[in-house]
């Protein structure tokens, strides 16, 4: 097997890295820990860069054809990892999984219909629900200070108002990081179904899972539940080229799909990017070796999070069985929102993204973003456990 190396050191500032930019990390947060904008550290696969530029060394770049191979690597990388036999025609190109979950909503629901989100869960969701002037339907996760689960009591009442249409489902989810099992996913599946609620299941950390968790695409539950459901996918976080446009929508159901595609044409996101096409055939053919080591990188980087921080007072740190996403417990400093983000980033250096960014039920909470080299991260939890230490007790 191959050595690939995820200790070698990269300057996010040689381009305008989001995690690294003063729109994110603040005028004066150069210095700070740029641990919030969920993209990885790490260059991108050989196999990725390679590719790209074979692409870039044929030097034309006019409009281009979704290349052959894209569709059945697509297709043969689910059925290898992850035991889903899907048909590559009911794969359709996207820019990216914030435009598909988009598109559906707007397709498939009308103005001021409900959608239903699982919070804490990730912040652009609500953005984009505003944005199309849909209904914002909450079914908090439950959380005994260890794991969340789905409170189906609460799905099945609020799927059950006649109103309520879709629901965005987070697979593994962001931020609490856990990989839903196929029990859990059937259950949702069949209370969404009983009452006409459209699943949009967004899955793009659907590759980054630990031992012991593996990923149920939910489409692979069955027939019933893949044609009420529109998957969105994409190598943007598990091959760390989210600046590419490299995403994909999966949609089994033929009016359906042909419905997304209508959309797709009426405004224009039928084009093709040669680089993201030549990036996610790479990945999908080839890039099985560098995510195998990927993740175990990324494992090593989880629980050295969970042991370093064990015993530290003022910190909660489970693991998470998937991303690359550490969601952090910070209630028992006792501090509102502000003052909590104001002591990581003063006291720790920290710049991670703000509990309550993904609903109320996030306040006291931070999400640390752990893909980047090991020496960052040992550094940066020094720091946040000496902060911690010097907490005045009660
Ligand atoms: C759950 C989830 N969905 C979507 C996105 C963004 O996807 P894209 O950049 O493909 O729009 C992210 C990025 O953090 C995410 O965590």
């Amino acid at each position: 097997m191959p050595v690939f190396d995820f200790d070698i050191p990269v300057n996010r500032r040689e381009v305008p890295a989001l995690k690294a930019h003063p729109m994110v990390l603040g005028k004066d947060g150069a210095n700070l820990f740029p641990a919030g904008v969920a993209d990885m550290d790490f260059h991108a696969a050989p196999c990725i860069l390679d590719a790209m530029q074979a692409r870039l060394d044929h030097g034309v770049f006019g409009y281009e054809a979704v290349p052959d191979p894209l569709f059945p690597a697509i297709a043969e990388w689910q059925k290898t990892r992850h035991g889903w036999a899907l048909d590559p025609a009911h794969i359709l190109r996207a820019p990216n999984v914030l435009n598909i979950l988009a598109i559906a909503a707007s397709i498939f629901t009308d103005t001021g219909d409900g959608i239903i989100v699982q919070p804490p869960v990730f912040f652009d969701f609500y953005d984009i629900l505003d944005e199309n002037h849909r209904r914002i339907i909450r079914n908090p996760l439950l959380f005994d200070g260890e794991t969340y689960r789905m409170d189906f009591d609460d799905l099945a009442a609020k799927a059950a108002n006649p109103r309520t249409k879709m629901l965005y489902l987070c697979n593994p989810h962001n931020p609490v990081g856990r990989v839903w099992s196929a029990d859990e996913l059937r259950r949702l599946g069949d209370i969404c179904a009983e009452n006409g609620v459209l699943v949009v299941s967004d899955e793009i950390h659907a590759d980054i899972t630990f031992a012991g968790h593996p990923y149920t695409p939910f489409a692979s539950l069955g027939t019933a539940y893949a044609d009420n459901s529109v998957t969105c996918l994409s190598p943007a976080k598990s091959f760390n080229i989210a600046s590419c446009a490299a995403a994909h929508t999966i949609i089994s159901n033929d009016d359906m799909r042909a419905a997304f595609q209508r959309e797709n044409s009426r405004l224009t996101v039928n084009k093709n990017n040669a680089f993201a096409n030549a990036a996610m055939v790479a990945a999908y053919t080839n890039g099985a070796e560098w995510l195998d080591a990927a993740l175990q990188y990324l494992e090593g980087n989880a629980d050295l999070v969970t042991e370093r921080l064990a015993n530290v007072r003022g910190v909660s740190a489970p693991k998470p069985e998937g991303t690359f996403l550490a969601w952090l417990d910070f209630r028992a400093l006792g501090l509102s929102p502000d003052d909590l983000t104001k002591f990581l980033r003063e006291n720790a250096g920290w710049a991670v993204t703000r509990g309550q960014a993904f609903g109320p039920e996030g306040e006291g909470f931070a999400r640390l973003n752990f893909a980047t080299q090991r020496a960052n991260l040992e550094q940066a939890l020094d720091r946040l456990v000496t902060a911690l230490q010097c907490f005045p007790r009660p």
